[in-house]
């Protein structure tokens, strides 16, 4: 690809894996540009790595909007074009035997700061959004408004774990804790499950007897910088191809997936 694509990142924390990226941007390994950082948390420490790169950002709310919503006043705010027993049925962060009412409450809070987060980001274009330690699950109500076309997913996601190992929130600390060997992060587009989407590359390290949580995060954290970057640069490069597969499973049970090529 001739031209930059721009990127969009969303936070909630450090911001290491945004510095990373910016920095790939500025020293030319991704042909890219950072032109927005969005956040739910308004002290993440990246919207000060933000603002040095003179770099638009935006914080929404989560906390907030879930409490107001959990006060009663819901009804003003869901977006009009929310449509519940669609979002429903497409998301697979809960199971289907969940409380109903648990995940209803989940996708209408959602909804509200996904809207928000959409008019903030709807500001620029952008070819790819990332997600760089941003801790919430997206809905479908908010990926189907990104991902236009299917067959070119543009949100990416870096998680602190061999997926489909350690899913959630704390990856590095369920490996730590499960007596892994081998620790690792993952980069890879979003879809309705939590941490389930296609893989597009991953990179291990070794957990010695002597290792502590802090000493693997620290290990982790130096492989997703590497880690993410080249992917960026796999998609900037246009060399991610969404590719169908068809398996049958030991049982005989058919199943479709959806895998990342490099080409
Ligand atoms: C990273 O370890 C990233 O993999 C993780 O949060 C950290 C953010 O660090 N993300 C998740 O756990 C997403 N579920 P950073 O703010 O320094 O980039």
């Amino acid at each position: 690809m001739d031209r930059k694509i721009r990127i969009g990142a969303l936070i909630s924390g450090g911001g290491t894996n945004l510095q990373s990226i910016i920095d790939a941007c500025e020293s030319g390994k991704i042909s890219g540009k950072m032109v927005f950082v969005g956040t739910d948390n308004s002290s993440a420490k990246g919207l000060k790595r933000a603002e040095k790169h003179s770099i638009p950002s935006f914080v929404v709310d989560y906390s907030k909007i879930i409490k107001i919503i959990a006060a009663g006043s819901q009804k003003a705010e869901i977006p009009e074009d929310f449509d519940l027993d669609d979002i429903f049925l497409k998301q697979t962060i809960f199971p289907d035997k969940a409380d109903y009412e648990k995940v209803k409450r989940f996708l209408i809070t959602r909804a509200v700061a996904e809207a928000a987060l959409l008019e903030k980001m709807n500001i620029f274009e952008f070819d790819l959004l990332v997600l760089a330690g941003f801790m919430r699950n997206l809905t479908p109500y908010f990926i189907d408004r990104v991902n236009i076309d299917p067959n070119h997913p543009k949100i990416m996601n870096i998680h602190p774990a061999l997926l489909p190992s350690f899913p959630g929130v704390d990856g590095y600390g369920d490996t730590f804790r499960y007596g892994c060997k081998v620790g690792g992060c993952t980069v890879h587009f979003i879809d309705y499950g939590e941490d389930s989407g296609p893989i597009i590359g991953q990179k291990t390290f070794a957990i010695k007897p002597d290792d502590t949580i802090d000493s693997i995060k620290e290990k982790g954290l130096k492989k997703e910088w590497e880690l993410y970057t080249d992917c960026i640069h796999l998609f900037a490069d246009n060399r991610l191809k969404m590719e169908k597969i068809s398996l049958t499973m030991g049982n005989g049970k058919k199943v479709q997936r959806t895998i990342v090529k490099i080409l």
